[in-house]
């Protein structure tokens, strides 16, 4: 069975998709104790808490597979390895994982990031990544993927998708997998008719928005968000993006109407469920704020999955 190293490993969604594909880590890296226990409490491994700058190649055992998704800075100067500080004085964490690809030189390493990596930096950041990955030899593929169309999980998520081969024959053999219908819907996700914690409802005495909300809020179909200064619903029947921030003041986590006409919030659990994590899989005592974060970093775990899947035709 290949072995599988985990960088800026999260909570492991895209660990969960290559287990699921019959890969095996056997390494997670993670400096975020909330996601490392909430990683450790899935998987019978404990996580590396050190910061990736701080980490020795020598210290991180042997692996076939890289896998990252990776935070996306600018880098200062194209070419010019001095030149990646960023404003806060460290390297760019790209440079961290080139730095372990270069000792450790894997069979395969996977990353993802944010749709707008092509364009970031107005393509530099892209242009670099691609260049270390030439000059380390590898051979790679990238595309953007919505989950909708290529995870059958009904959430917006666009992410760009990279499979880097150290090997010409697993990359010739290698293909991204194809779009698929959409055939579950929020309803599967996201239950209207559940009594949830009173927490998560919204109240005139609690938001002073909340009669805005009521008077645009109106079907059971659509999910909506809360942008500030206006409700926006998401017509697609789709839940929008997740992300990080909806730990932070809390106004991104998605809304619903439910079936006895209250306003409430997603749960933790229900954003675990749009990302496509299975049911079994185990939320900590934490916070909410810090549950929302985690699910919103994570992956689509079924575009993760199949993917890992053309990995293992690939190379199996
Ligand atoms: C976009 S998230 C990736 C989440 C992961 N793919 C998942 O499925 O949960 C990036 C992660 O990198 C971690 N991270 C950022 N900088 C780091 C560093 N210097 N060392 C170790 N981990 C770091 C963050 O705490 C965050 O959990």
């Amino acid at each position: 069975m290949l072995k599988v190293a985990s960088f800026f490993a999260g909570v492991g969604g895209v660990d969960l998709g290559f287990e699921k594909a019959g890969f095996n880590t056997i390494y997670a890296n993670e400096f975020d104790d909330y996601a490392a226990d909430t990683f450790e409490l899935n998987f019978g491994i404990d996580v590396d808490r050190r910061d990736i700058n701080d980490i020795s190649v020598d210290s991180i055992p042997d692996f076939d597979i890289m896998l990252a998704g990776f935070p996306c800075q600018a880098f200062s100067i194209a070419g010019n390895r001095q030149g990646f500080d960023d404003e806060k004085g460290r390297g760019n964490l790209f440079f961290e994982l080139v730095r372990i690809l270069e000792k450790k030189k894997p069979r395969i390493a996977f990353f993802e990031n944010v749709k707008n990596l092509v364009s970031h930096d107005k393509g530099n950041t892209f242009r670099v990544i691609c260049s270390e990955l030439d000059r380390l030899g590898y051979k790679y593929l990238f595309q953007v993927l919505n989950a909708a169309e290529f995870g059958n999980i009904p959430q917006n998520r666009e992410r760009i998708y990279i499979v880097a081969f150290r090997d010409k024959k697993d990359y010739a053999e290698f293909e991204l997998p194809k779009s698929i219908p959409l055939k579950t819907t929020i309803h599967d996700v996201i239950d209207f008719s559940k009594k949830v914690d009173d927490t998560f409802y919204y109240s005139d005495k609690k938001n002073k928005f909340y009669n805005e909300l009521k008077e645009h809020m109106n079907s059971h179909d659509t999910i909506y968000q809360w942008r500030r200064v206006y409700v926006r619903e998401n017509k697609s029947n789709l839940v929008p993006t997740l992300t990080a921030n909806m730990g932070t003041g809390g106004h991104n986590v998605p809304l619903i109407l439910t079936y006895n006409n209250e306003i409430r919030k997603l749960t933790p659990r229900e954003c675990f469920n749009v990302q496509g994590f299975p049911s079994s899989y185990l939320l900590p005592e934490q916070s909410n704020g810090r549950l929302y974060k985690q699910a919103g970093n994570s992956v689509a775990v079924p575009v993760v999955e199949r993917i890992a899947k053309k990995i293992a035709q690939a190379i199996l």
